[in-house]
């Protein structure tokens, strides 16, 4: 049985050992950060080239269809649940202060990517940018998102900062009292009332 570290926790998988990554980070670890844009399991996922399954393996940003559980033995991985636990990493910092995220669905590999990119080239030219980042993004925010990431890099060398990007799961309340555009309607059934 395959065993490896995800997200910092040893994992042993009762699955076939030629199943790709993606599937089994998403169907049985449920770590759904981790999207599908195409891969089949039938065919080992080979044939989709959207980006969008991207982890980190070893500090290494790689497709999860494109790697088995065999082959990941051993390894370290690293999905978006992972890479920070309240978002302080410095590309999903930078990815919120630039607005370069519409639906969302590319952004768990975008990020996987020039987190990546970034560890292994602190400070990339733009044409290195578009070079790491193979990822599809079928809502036309890739120029935002280039300008994110050479932010991500100018935060991580201290060069700039950025105000953190919200923790997960903020409450409602919280968030009304953050954002002018929202405000908590009080239930006329609750207590008080
Ligand atoms: S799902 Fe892996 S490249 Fe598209
Ligand atoms: S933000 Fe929608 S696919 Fe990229």
């Amino acid at each position: 049985m395959p065993r490896m570290t995800i997200n910092g926790r040893p994992v042993e998988f009762d699955l076939d050992p030629d199943m790709p990554l993606l599937f089994a980070l998403r169907e049985a670890a449920n770590l759904t950060g981790t999207k599908n844009g195409g891969a089949n399991f039938d065919d080992g996922g080979s044939t989709c080239e959207c980006g969008a399954c991207t982890v980190l393996v070893d500090g290494a940003a790689l497709r999860s269809c494109r790697i088995t559980l065999a082959e990941a033995e051993g390894r370290f991985i690293t999905t978006i649940e992972g890479l920070s636990r309240d978002r302080s990493h410095p590309v999903q910092q930078a990815m919120v202060a630039e607005q370069a995220i519409q639906c969302g669905f590319c952004t768990p590999g975008i990020v996987m990517a020039a987190a990546g990119l970034l560890s292994r080239n602190p400070a990339p030219e733009r044409s290195e940018i578009e070079e790491a980042i193979q990822n599809d993004c079928r809502c036309g925010v890739f120029p935002r998102l280039m300008s994110a990431i050479e932010r991500a890099a100018r935060v991580s060398q201290r060069q700039e900062s950025i105000s953190a990007a919200p923790a997960p799961a903020i409450d409602t309340k919280d968030a009304a009292e953050a954002v002018p555009a929202l405000r908590v309607v009080p239930d006329p059934e609750g207590p008080g009332s």
